[in-house]
């Protein structure tokens, strides 16, 4: 238990029992780690847990295997084809410094290079591709006024090539680089959005429409919410927004969303015969003291203003009832007349509900919640009453949010089957990044995907979770928004040192190759299976 720390005093606890020494009772309570501790004499030892154990099957027959990149992360040419200035061509160019000068950037260049990218998609043998599409290219000032043909033609050839080469396009229509020009008359906070986002997304229907099979409305709506994306002023650490800023942007994204839904069910579908949907993301969260009511009341807050913020509306009609309770109390609590949540009309929330054909999810990591109480402060770790950490011992990768925690896969997935009535999933973002030298052999990330990736046959095999398909984040190192190119996602590394920056291949690059050519992990006592033979280099592009 806490004792007396010599030269510490009682500063310093060593127990696995908590004393409260400002108790005359001294009562002991015990600490995560005590648990922990009768576990490992209970065991004798480390048996492997199941969140630990690979187990060995197959995903189903047609399932979507893919890699993904976003336009402004890797397209680079901002003004080569009259493309209008976006929110974050602003923001990149000034402190940033990642272009390469005052004309325009090449980031990854992929406006110039269809040939190598679906070069290196094939190497991958992924089925399908997620890319997106630049609004600010296509209309340089976020209207249908004057549309950039020279834009929608790289995009109409990306197609054409993928579809040369049997890859399927996944089409996401907005991926954070909103038109410097809607920005400046409101960007997401301005409803006046809604309409112009369905007058893009029918201008990109009509053109590439009968190319493409599946589409994406929106591209995270909570990080545009959340850190700025839909503010125009993206910076890192801008998170919690004060009051209801966050909470009028979410509401014109899922609006937003549920018009472009619409109008591709209503004009499109019966032709064009694809489906639509938007990608959430989300952590999982497990209580940072699972013995601890609170925490565990504190991890399910966490998830529902996470995942729940846009799933809820969307899969089950309306905003959950803990956020819309809880942010009403608050509200009122500091004097004001009504929440800062805004409230969807009955209208509104019956042309919302529903508006989806499968589940787009986005996930990389895990946190740890425990309850706080900010009083009547008005941002939204305050509304959900939580706070997040991590496990020191998880493992790291490049990007500080992002610890490898394959296990809350599972459990996030098993969520979404319970919680929003068992939709077809399609896991449209997954990976890890690195920082640092150059190392083209990144075990880690080979480490990351089979971990994941077996986790999401778990939940498929064992859980009956209707997965679809995953989709690897990234195709290539990319620019990683505030990050710049320093946390590097890519399965292809990008080395912008050479002009003609060339994609390598990381070592990474023959595991996801191979679960996919095995659809899955085939059990080695069952013999030698040919999908685990690696190809003779030659034949692979
Ligand atoms: C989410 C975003 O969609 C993508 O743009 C970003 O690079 C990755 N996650 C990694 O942070």
């Amino acid at each position: 238990m806490d004792s007396f720390e010599w030269l510490n005093g009682y500063k310093v606890g060593f127990g696995l029992h908590h004393v409260d020494f400002n108790n005359p009772n001294r009562p002991r309570t015990p600490k995560y780690s005590a648990h922990y501790y009768y576990q490992v004499m209970k065991d004798n030892g480390f048996p492997l847990t199941e969140d630990e154990k690979m187990i060995y099957g197959h995903f189903r027959k047609e399932f979507i295997w893919s890699t993904a990149t976003a336009s402004y992360q890797i397209e680079g040419g901002w003004r080569a084809d009259g493309k209008g200035l976006s929110i974050w061509d602003k923001f990149a160019h000034t402190p940033l410094k990642v272009f390469n000068d005052d004309n325009g950037d090449i980031a990854c260049d992929s406006y110039n290079k269809i040939d190598e990218d679906v070069a290196i998609l094939k190497q991958l043998k992924v089925t399908h591709y997620r890319f997106f599409i630049s609004w600010s290219r296509v209309l340089p000032d976020g209207t249908t006024s004057h549309i950039n043909e020279a834009g929608l033609s790289y995009y109409d050839r990306l197609v054409k090539a993928l579809l040369a080469a049997n890859i399927q396009p996944h089409i996401t229509l907005y991926h954070w680089d909103l038109p410097q020009a809607l920005q400046d008359i409101g960007g997401w906070e301005n409803d006046d959005i809604v309409g112009k986002f369905r007058d893009y997304a029918d201008l990109i229907f009509s053109r590439l429409g009968h190319n493409v099979k599946h589409w994406i409305t929106i591209n995270e709506p909570y990080n545009i919410a959340m850190v700025g994306h839909g503010y125009g002023v993206a910076a890192p650490g801008i998170n919690f927004r004060p009051g209801t800023l966050p909470y009028i942007v979410g509401h014109n994204l899922i609006k937003a969303h549920a018009e472009v839904w619409h109008l591709y069910n209503d004009k499109y579908r019966a032709v064009q015969k694809g489906i639509i949907s938007i990608t959430i993301n989300s952590d999982w969260s497990e209580p940072r003291n699972p013995y601890k009511q609170e925490d565990i009341d504190a991890a399910r807050r966490v998830v529902q203003f996470y995942i729940g913020w846009f799933a809820h509306p969307i899969y089950n009609g309306d905003y959950s009832d803990v956020m819309k309770t809880i942010i009403r109390e608050r509200s009122l609590a500091a004097g004001l007349t009504k929440s800062r949540l805004p409230e969807f009309t009955p209208d509104e929330i019956k042309r919302i509900k529903g508006t989806y054909d499968y589940f787009g999810f986005n996930h990389y990591t895990t946190v740890l919640a425990f309850p706080v109480n900010f009083g009547d402060l008005s941002h939204y770790d305050a509304d959900r009453q939580a706070r997040t950490v991590v496990d020191r011992t998880w493992l790291d990768s490049g990007s500080g949010w992002l610890k490898i925690t394959p296990f809350g896969f599972r459990r996030i997935l098993n969520f979404i089957k319970e919680e929003y009535g068992n939709p077809p999933i399609i896991i449209t973002e997954n990976g890890v990044s690195e920082r640092g030298p150059i190392d083209l052999n990144d075990n880690h990330r080979t480490y990351h995907y089979e971990k994941y990736i077996n986790q999401v046959l778990k939940a498929y095999l064992q859980d009956n979770v209707d997965i679809r398909g995953y989709t690897a984040w990234s195709l290539m190192d990319n620019l990683e928004w505030a990050t710049g190119f320093s946390e590097r996602f890519g399965l292809f590394y990008v080395n912008h040192s050479d002009p003609n920056v060339p994609r390598v291949k990381k070592a990474s690059v023959s595991t996801y190759s191979t679960i996919i050519s095995c659809n899955g992990f085939p059990d080695p006592a069952s013999g030698p299976h040919d999908c685990l033979k690696p190809e003779p280099e030659g034949k692979l592009i």
